[in-house]
């Protein structure tokens, strides 16, 4: 049996006087728990791309991301395991002058460094053109055949893998909550979600433009909608409210969350109760899709802003 044949994932309940008070159910889907560096969506975004590389032939994999990506390190990892070598293309040509230093400071790329991945440092410049043609030809001349992964590993065989986050138990509840970069892991939820549920994606970054890019991957008739004003300020933005509220919730339910995703989720899911914009008896299923890797590179980048704030 291979790692990828078994998650075995539990729905925790969430105990707060303010659900007791809008008489509101909450639970934790904690796929964060599935593993360390290939966990939540990752773990499932992965799952069916890994098994058609190796049933292609392939014996690399090649993808892209930034210097604290969830996605680099759990390919990293997951590539390891699968008995594939994997290349990250990661943005930020000045990260390679110095690889030395550069792990030092970032456990992410140490911990997929470790795990076997080999970088390349390209331009933001370059990065913007990644997925162009003549960008391709020139990884395919360096380093041969290649299963390519595009940035945070949203494809169709990704969108598959996260139609099994939800289960015939999660029937019960009335909304599904996820949080949202390029759009993947809710799409594969809408996929799996009933008539009866309501699926809210609640992006990290800002915009409106993911609604056409969900709408694509997209197979269901479940109702689903963006909730676009959680988002503060854009990607890896936060404010001290946001990092209080992280700590707090660890705090009262054992619970981590990561400050990119699951913390501004989070965030917006117990606003949006406050606000009375859950009915009555509701009960909600949020999706923990992991990231917590990313939480020491991001206190790093606190600590150097001298902000005295830290996720704990
Ligand atoms: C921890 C975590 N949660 C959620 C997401 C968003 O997933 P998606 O890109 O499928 O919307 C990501 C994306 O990289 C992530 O790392």
């Amino acid at each position: 049996m291979s790692f990828f044949d078994s998650a075995n994932v539990i729905n925790q309940q969430v105990k707060a006087s303010i659900l007791s008070e809008k008489n509101i159910q909450l639970f934790v889907k904690r796929e964060d728990a599935i593993h360390s560096d290939i966990s939540g969506n990752k773990y499932r975004k992965l799952k069916y791309n890994l098994k058609a590389a190796k049933d292609e032939g392939f014996t690399k994999i090649i993808t892209f991301g930034g210097a604290f990506s969830n996605h680099i390190l759990a390919t990293a990892v997951a590539g390891n395991l699968a008995g594939l070598q994997t290349v990250g293309i990661i943005r930020g040509e000045e990260l390679g002058e110095n690889i030395k230093e550069t792990l030092s400071l970032n456990p992410t790329l140490k911990n997929a460094y470790d795990g076997g991945m080999k970088f390349e440092f390209i331009s933001r410049k370059d990065y913007r053109e990644k997925m162009n043609s003549v960008f391709l030809e020139k990884l395919a001349k360096k380093h041969g055949a290649f299963y390519l992964l595009p940035e945070g590993g949203t494809n169709k065989l990704a969108v598959k893998g996260c139609e099994e986050i939800l289960t015939e138990q999660d029937t019960e509840f009335d909304y599904i909550c996820c949080c949202v970069g390029t759009g993947g892991t809710l799409a594969g939820i809408i996929n799996s979600a009933k008539n009866h549920q309501k699926v809210l994606g609640f992006p990290a970054l800002k915009g409106d433009f993911l609604r056409e890019e969900i709408s694509g991957f997209v197979e269901n008739s479940a109702q689903w909608n963006l909730i676009t004003d959680y988002h503060f300020g854009g990607y890896a933005k936060y404010t001290e409210e946001l990092i209080r509220f992280i700590n707090d919730f660890k705090r009262e339910t054992s619970i981590p969350l990561d400050p990119i995703y699951t913390g501004k989720m989070m965030f917006g899911v117990f606003d949006m109760i406050k606000k009375n914009q859950f009915p009555e008896s509701t009960k909600i299923l949020a999706v923990h899709t992991g990231g917590l890797q990313g939480i020491e590179g991001f206190n790093e980048v606190l600590k150097k802003k001298k902000t005295g704030l830290k996720v704990v």
